[in-house]
């Protein structure tokens, strides 16, 4: 399988409900919501709604890898999101760091390959770190690529892809003539990477919420009243197969 191309390899539950030769996307991208009313539902801190909620992420990044989906992005924790309580903020922040000092032998197990996608350079100075060496030592590898979306927003990313570009028209090294959507893509944050075709939003939330703005032009969006912290592998699947029959036509007729 090239690196651009989804697919359903070997190993995948046959469930059947997949539809026979039906491609699955090369990238898929989650909004993952819900934390906060799970925990409220059972009487619970938010806090536990986040712990509950890095398990479900584990799960997901896990099955991605065994099934072959080739690029996953997970929204963790968005530019606006420091708009939260402090404690909740540095409780988020603790579990980022904690996920990654934990988790980092496991992606490197399993051959999965980490991108920070976000203001690294505004975090926590141990979590920018944490975070920058684990990218370092998972860069070899050749499995999933994951890509984790902290301290996120599509706007700031935009901002900063245009400010990369202006920096190089003024040091002559590019002319304002070869700015095209090749060369915007090419300074974002995904650069190298392709778009998003399915971006999975549970909670019952109908928005995008800052993520992805311009890969996700084309994306299919799959919206599910599941709570992040239920969101299992069946649940993913049941996304995966109805991007299968969804008619994707980017414009065309
Ligand atoms: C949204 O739920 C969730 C977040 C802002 C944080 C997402 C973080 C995690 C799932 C845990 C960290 C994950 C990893 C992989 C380390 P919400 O709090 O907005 O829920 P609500 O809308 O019900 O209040």
């Amino acid at each position: 399988m090239s690196e651009q191309t989804g697919g359903r390899p070997a190993g995948v539950p046959s469930s059947g409900r997949v539809s026979a030769g039906a491609q699955w996307p090369a990238h898929v991208a989650i909004i993952m919501d819900g934390n906060g009313r799970w925990a409220q539902q059972r009487g619970l801190p938010r806090s536990k709604g986040h712990e509950a909620g890095f398990q479900r992420a584990r799960d997901i990044i896990r099955a991605c890898g065994e099934w072959g989906i080739p690029y996953l992005t997970l929204y963790a924790f968005s530019t606006e999101n420091w708009r939260r309580p402090a404690g909740e903020v540095s409780f988020l922040m603790g579990l980022l760091q904690r996920a990654i000092r934990e988790e980092l032998q496991e992606l490197l197990e399993n051959n999965v390959r980490l991108r920070i996608l976000g203001r690294l350079q505004d975090l926590p100075a141990a979590l920018a770190r944490g975070l920058k060496e684990a990218e370092q030592a998972t860069a070899g590898n050749t499995g999933l690529h994951l890509n984790m979306a902290i301290n996120y927003g599509g706007r700031a990313e935009i901002v900063d892809a245009a400010r990369a570009i202006a920096a190089e028209v003024r040091e002559g090294r590019l002319s304002p003539e070869e700015i095209d959507e090749t060369c915007l893509a090419r300074h974002l944050y995904t650069a190298g990477q392709p778009d998003p075709e399915l971006i999975i939003r549970p909670s019952g939330e109908m928005r995008l919420s800052n993520f992805l703005l311009w890969q996700a032009a084309y994306a299919e969006f799959y919206v599910t009243d599941v709570l992040w912290p239920d969101f299992t592998r069946e649940h993913l699947l049941q996304a995966l197969e109805q991007f299968t029959h969804r008619q994707r036509r980017f414009g065309g007729i």
